[in-house]
């Protein structure tokens, strides 16, 4: 009869399978009639029906909501609410998709380079080698550029600034022979690690007769410290290794004293406290300086501030329980001078205010821009501390 539809005709009508109309009908969406021959029809109405309910489903609603819409006059609350979960999962798809545009080298991975090192700093250094980034790239990116897609235009800038400066951390001279003169003993083999231009370097050569190994990842800085040893005559007593921290190329209980300023936090302090005691032998002393926290109660800025550059922050007392745990002996420690801030970051901010000229907008200036800021807000809130340590 014209108007009336089979089930089967139906679901052609609507585009739907009979398994489907059979659920709406199940839940009161739809109406058949039993014919005497056994055969469910229905009626126009149910066409129109089911083809209004799929018109109401384009907003996202549930079969049970969409019911709720055909029965009775619309619910503003619930459309609320699911317009609330649409926009939420909006926001979830929006953010998938620029992790992928990103990924892709449109946009920034800072946060997500940021939350990856966090959660798993091994796997995210394993991951930047499988991408092709060497080691030194793969930490030159973790703590320095934090963005695979603006890693090389950044390192070009950084380096610009650093390389017009002597200190690439805060030290001076008279830190250094502070801490030099509160060994327990004379050293006669030294290794500094992230030597850098070999600062400490020559003041360690100047005050003792003991053989030295500088160790850096950086080639044009060690080029610098050996011309420099070698206009001074120390070459018989300094030896230059280009190696990588965490993979230093020398023999068990090789060196009686470590020496590494304001280079430990590459690699982890704790991490560089356990694996550089193999280096020393018995007895063997060591002298690191990290940056921490001088107060426990932080200006929020500071503290958001110190979050994205350096996570794994300490207060003293901390590193000290640190440095118990790792097998050391603490001897002594105290607070870098303000003179070893300035030694390091006046000559920098010249530096950097001159290749401001040539690059006004960089991301790695205003990167060193922002930190020297801070540092002149804050610095007394945080420190570099100097530890003296034995091996136990
Ligand atoms: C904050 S700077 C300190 C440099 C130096 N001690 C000074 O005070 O001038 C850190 C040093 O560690 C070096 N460095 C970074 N990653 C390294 C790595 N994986 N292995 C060896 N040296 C590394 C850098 O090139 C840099 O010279």
């Amino acid at each position: 009869m014209k108007g009336e539809y089979r089930i089967s005709e139906l679901a052609a009508q609507v585009k739907l399978s009979r398994t489907a109309l059979l659920y709406y009908e199940k839940q009161g969406l739809i109406k058949g009639t039993r014919r005497s021959n056994g055969y469910r029809v229905y009626k126009d109405s149910d066409v129109q029906r089911v083809r209004l309910l799929q018109q109401l489903q384009l907003g996202g609603l549930t079969l049970a909501e969409c019911k709720t819409c055909l029965d009775a006059k619309i619910d503003p609350e619930l459309l609320t609410k699911r317009l609330a979960l649409l926009d939420k999962e909006i926001a979830q798809k929006q953010q998938a998709r620029d992790l992928l545009a990103a990924l892709l080298g449109n946009g920034s991975l800072r946060l997500w380079h940021q939350t990856v090192d966090t959660l798993a700093p091994d796997a995210h250094l394993a991951w930047l080698k499988q991408q092709g980034f060497n080691k030194k790239e793969a930490f030159h990116l973790k703590w320095l550029s934090k963005d695979m897609n603006e890693h090389q235009s950044y390192m070009t800038d950084f380096m610009k600034v650093f390389e017009k400066v002597e200190l690439w951390g805060p030290g001076s001279k008279k830190d250094s022979l502070q801490a030099f003169s509160l060994l327990p003993k004379i050293p006669t083999s030294i290794i500094d690690i992230g030597c850098g231009k070999g600062v400490s370097t020559i003041t360690l050569a100047e005050h003792s007769q003991a053989q030295i190994t500088a160790v850096d990842n950086e080639p044009n800085a060690l080029e610098l410290l050996r011309l420099r040893a070698e206009k001074m005559g120390l070459t018989s007593r300094i030896k230059i290794e280009c190696a990588c921290m965490t993979d230093l190329p020398f023999s068990k209980g090789r060196f009686d004293l470590v020496w590494a300023e304001g280079a430990a936090y590459i690699m982890g302090v704790e991490r560089a406290l356990k694996q550089w005691t193999s280096l020393l032998e018995k007895d063997g002393m060591m002298v690191i300086s990290d940056l921490v926290w001088l107060t426990d109660r932080p200006t929020q800025e500071l503290k958001d501030f110190w979050k994205g550059e350096y996570q794994d922050m300490q207060t003293v007392a901390t590193r000290i329980a640190q440095i118990n745990q790792a097998g050391f002996e603490l001897l002594s420690h105290f607070t870098l001078s303000r003179q070893a801030w300035e030694d390091y970051y006046l000559p920098l901010k010249v530096a950097l205010a001159e290749v401001y000229l040539e690059i006004p907008d960089s991301a790695a200036l205003n990167a060193m821009s922002r930190e020297m800021a801070i540092y002149d807000q804050y610095l007394g809130q945080f420190g570099y501390e100097m530890f003296i340590l034995r091996k136990r």
